[in-house]
């Protein structure tokens, strides 16, 4: 590797000698149940002993908290002028993502740092107030997901290596993004040692998301039903047999996703005492990291205080937005919906945000739903207004829409939506509401002014001038 940075020495040097991270941490698996810790030598989703999910907790953390928040700030962003490849992605916070994890083993696919745009004037008049895009979409398999697999993976290829494992299968069921992210990660890995599989529900991811495992190498396997089918598919063959699951039930994932709320910390310069961050939620995993990450953040005193969290979903698959409401949580059966990636009855998850909410987000947190017809014309409106962002992100801003009306949002925030997946990724629900070709479960009517189509012409400047109206030069 060359030199890590031409001017390291320049550094100032309360951050040169803390620039290229040493500490280790204790990280430990945490039931959230019974609070009974384990070790990280072995793969495990839930509590051996009461069946609960499970965190990762760094015991050490407090060790942390010797740095000041000043300095840790000074800190992340010395280090964006490093030119260490495990540095470049998520591990850029690393004390905080994951220490244990040496930088060596670190796989880096390009993934994080993703922009924050500026909602233009048009589109900011529509949410009723200015606000930024965080555009997930432009990771590496084009989702939030590649931050979390990112993470899984560095963990697994540092497994690989120190527990000399010589077989291993990683399968994740998935509504077609974490399957890309899983299965392009994996295949970054030894084929000699590792075997890719993802499970989904067949018809229900779009035929961009299908062709990336396949695209990646993976065995991909369809079966008739819904996510939540096949999640509990995944769920049994990782309790009875010996194979890698990569949901974000897996506490590892969740570890890398927490890097979103690092990096919007760090994109507003740390000045997040009025931030609220609205995030579009299927199996709670995202929300989960996002509130976890500036958790992290507050406790090292990095930020003054936790954000406004504001979780959107479809009417067509809501048990958090109707936990919210009625204070009771039932998994429901989910009906067809554009935000099609996050639609999820009994989100795994969901533990986890109940717990995060009562510990420390409180009325911080809400929950909200809206229609699938706001979803695909947020999703419509903000990409006519120089965005690339899918369903979900359409979700994201429909649901600032929504609560910006109901008074959920003062205008005075600053807000940042997240859109989780590219807009590619959804090209032919676009495609559908062009067309007039939804079936009537999504309850969907295209408005004329927001259809397009492509114009068919014979090939000759003259009939493609008269069709534009167009003026004739002086
Ligand atoms: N947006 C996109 C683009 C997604 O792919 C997902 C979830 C979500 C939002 C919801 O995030 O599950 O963490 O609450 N997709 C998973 C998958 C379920 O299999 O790709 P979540």
């Amino acid at each position: 590797m060359k030199k890590e940075a031409e001017n390291i020495e320049q550094f100032p040097a309360h951050v040169r000698q803390y620039v290229i991270p040493s500490y280790e941490g204790d990280v430990v698996y945490e039931c959230i149940g019974c609070g009974e810790t384990f070790h990280l030598d072995q793969f495990l989703y839930t509590c051996p002993k009461c069946a609960s999910l499970l965190r990762l907790q760094d015991r050490a953390f407090d060790e942390l908290k010797k740095i000041d928040g000043p300095t840790w700030r000074e800190i992340f962003d010395y280090r964006r002028m490093l030119r260490l490849e495990p540095l470049k992605g998520i591990f850029l916070f690393k004390e905080i993502l994951f220490p244990t994890i040496p930088l060596a083993d670190i796989i880096y696919l390009g993934e994080g740092h993703t922009p924050l745009v500026r909602a233009n004037a048009g589109l900011s008049g529509l949410a009723g107030m200015e606000f930024f895009v965080k555009n997930d979409g432009q990771n590496p398999s084009a989702s939030f997901k590649d931050r979390g697999m990112a993470s899984a993976i560095s963990f697994i290829n540092y497994s690989i290596r120190k527990r000399g494992i010589t077989e291993l299968l990683g399968i994740c069921a998935s509504t077609g993004d974490t399957s890309a992210a899983a299965a392009l990660y994996l295949s970054y890995l030894d084929k000699n040692i590792v075997r890719s599989v993802v499970l989904l529900p067949k018809g229900k991811v779009t035929p961009q998301q299908l062709a990336q495992p396949l695209g990646s190498g993976a065995t991909v396997i369809e079966v008739p039903g819904v996510f939540d089918d096949c999640m509990r598919i995944v769920e049994q063959l990782a309790e009875r047999y010996q194979v890698c699951l990569l949901n974000s039930k897996n506490p590892i994932r969740i570890m890398g996703q927490k890097s979103y709320a690092y990096e919007v910390a760090q994109q507003l310069g740390y000045d997040t005492g009025d931030l609220t961050v609205v995030v579009p939620v299927g199996n709670a995993g995202n929300v989960t990291a996002i509130m976890e990450g500036f958790l992290d953040l507050y406790r090292l005193s990095i930020i003054p205080q936790l954000p406004q969290i504001v979780a959107v979903q479809s009417r067509h698959a809501n048990p958090v937005a109707a936990w919210h409401a009625s204070g009771r949580y039932e998994p429901m059966k989910v009906r067809s919906s554009v935000a099609q990636a996050a639609m999820i009855g009994d989100p795994v998850s969901f533990p986890k945000v109940q717990k995060l909410v009562a510990g420390h987000f409180r009325e911080q947190f809400s929950a909200i739903d809206i229609s699938e017809q706001e979803v695909i014309e947020g999703m419509l409106e903000a990409n006519r207004r120089g965005h690339v962002v899918c369903t979900q992100g359409g979700e994201s801003i429909a649901g600032l829409a929504k609560a910006v009306k109901i008074g959920l949002i003062a205008k005075n925030r600053t807000v940042v939506v997240d859109s989780t997946s590219h807009q590619l990724k959804f090209s032919n629900f676009q495609q559908m509401y062009f067309e007039n070709s939804f079936p009537p479960e999504y309850q969907i009517t295209p408005k004329p002014e927001l259809v397009n189509k492509p114009v068919q012409l014979e090939a000759s400047a003259d009939a493609i001038a008269g069709f534009l109206k167009l003026k004739e030069k002086q």
